[in-house]
């Protein structure tokens, strides 16, 4: 049994980074176990989000003013920080979006419906994917006739890789996958679905919106063409997003947003794309939001990747344990936390989510309830909604406690 001081990180110092944890909710302390949905922010960066507005607001490439060089410096840096953390070749591989959704939708745009895909060609995708990965390509789907394909699951809670064998074939164009499951936590082994891409001649498009929080990212060696995450989720500020992609693939694909800097120029009825990634950042772009996560990279790297991954490992291999002795509790997804991330979507008995949820709230409990966005994947497990409750690197045992005695309570109440 994972015992609490098998924990690496010192967690008490990192919580006093996180003003928010100090609050109370309905008389207890908060105990925040919703971090897929959005993380909490350090005071590093709230204080550089009103630093920015406080010290040097101006726009970002356009003012040739100190405050205007100021701020491109610093916008412009957090690109460079953001491209280091992932791996990047270049931060020209890099393009900020607002969302990991935005990150998506421009690629099954930009990439797919304007630029490359054809009547008759396939995407090959899974039945594991957030509402944001399927939703874009269903777009694809409707107005060019591409065909879309899903690799199922086993009852634990694995893609069916055999899958692949047979569902890429020489019409499949495009590959894409989580590579973290929302609901389930399960970890795919994305650089093996991408060489199975590029043997095929296609493209590997990663949704990593609960990867690149919670484990050390390199996207040159997962040798995808894309991938997408978001600033909130890693202690970022919200509206800020990640698109990256191979400087091959940012210059054959559109973008996806028409208007100032994304142009090199405009003659009246036309117009010449800027270099990438800036082609991308039409409109005046989230300034304080880019350097607000560039502000959390820094935090995160302070920790180093590899203890986060292994402190949610730890906490995840207490949480099953301590969960499991509640009666009732039925948690999904892999035992095994080598292969899962912080992430344990649950049920109790017959009690809905949502009332697990409220209950929870009383105690001062935030968990998520719901179908999560990821409906298909509640088909394949034959629920309409899980309770799910998930960690971050201010998390600890103790707090895994009280969520089993709040579990405990709500069996109490439904007695
Ligand atoms: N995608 C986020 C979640 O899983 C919002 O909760």
């Amino acid at each position: 049994m994972a015992t609490k001081t098998e924990l690496l990180m010192d967690v008490g110092k990192v919580r006093e980074d996180f003003p928010i944890l100090k609050r109370t909710v309905h008389g207890k302390p908060l105990v925040y176990l919703d971090s897929a949905a959005t993380s909490q922010k350090p005071r590093q960066v709230i204080d550089a989000v009103s630093d920015f507005f406080s010290r040097y607001n101006a726009n970002v490439h356009r003012a040739i003013y100190e405050l205007g060089e100021e701020a491109t410096r610093e916008y412009e840096g957090a690109r460079e920080k953001v491209a280091g953390f992932i791996h990047a070749r270049s931060p020209n591989e890099v393009a900020f979006t607002k969302s990991t959704t935005e990150s998506l939708n421009a690629i099954a745009y930009g990439w797919g419906l304007k630029g490359k895909l054809r009547e008759g060609d396939e995407i090959v995708s899974t039945v594991m994917e957030h509402h944001s990965n399927h939703v874009p390509w269903f777009f694809v789907q409707d107005l060019k006739g591409v065909k879309l394909k899903w690799v199922g699951m086993t009852d634990d809670g694995l893609l069916k890789m055999e899958d692949y064998d047979t569902m890429i074939t020489k019409r499949t164009k495009v590959v894409t996958v989580t590579q973290c499951s929302n609901v389930l936590g399960t970890i795919n082994p994305v650089q093996e679905i991408a060489k199975r891409a590029h043997e095929a001649g296609a493209i590997c498009v990663v949704d990593a919106a609960q990867s690149v929080p919670h484990m050390p990212v390199d996207v040159q060696k997962i040798g995808c063409d894309f991938l997408a995450f978001s600033g909130h989720k890693m202690l970022g500020p919200t509206g800020i997003g990640v698109l990256y992609g191979t400087e091959e693939r940012l210059n054959e694909m559109e973008p996806l947003m028409g208007g100032g800097e994304m142009v090199r120029e405009v003659h009246l009825g036309s117009a010449k794309w800027n270099d990438i990634p800036f082609k991308f950042e039409g409109g005046t772009p989230n300034m304080a939001g880019a350097i607000g996560l560039g502000v959390a990279v820094d935090y995160l790297d302070g920790i180093g990747m590899d203890r986060v991954r292994r402190h949610e490992k730890e906490l995840t291999k207490y949480a099953l344990e301590a969960l499991s002795d509640v009666k009732g509790f039925h948690g999904f997804g892999l035992d095994d936390v080598e292969r899962r991330g912080g992430v344990i979507s649950f049920t109790l008995g017959d009690v809905h989510p949502h009332d697990i949820a409220s209950i929870l709230d009383v105690e001062g409990i935030a968990i998520r309830s719901g179908h999560h966005c990821a409906q298909p994947l509640m088909e394949r497990l034959n629920v309409p909604a899980t309770a799910r409750a998930s960690f971050y690197v201010y998390n600890t045992p103790e707090e895994v406690d009280r969520l089993a005695a709040g579990l405990r309570k709500v069996l109490d109440v439904f007695a």
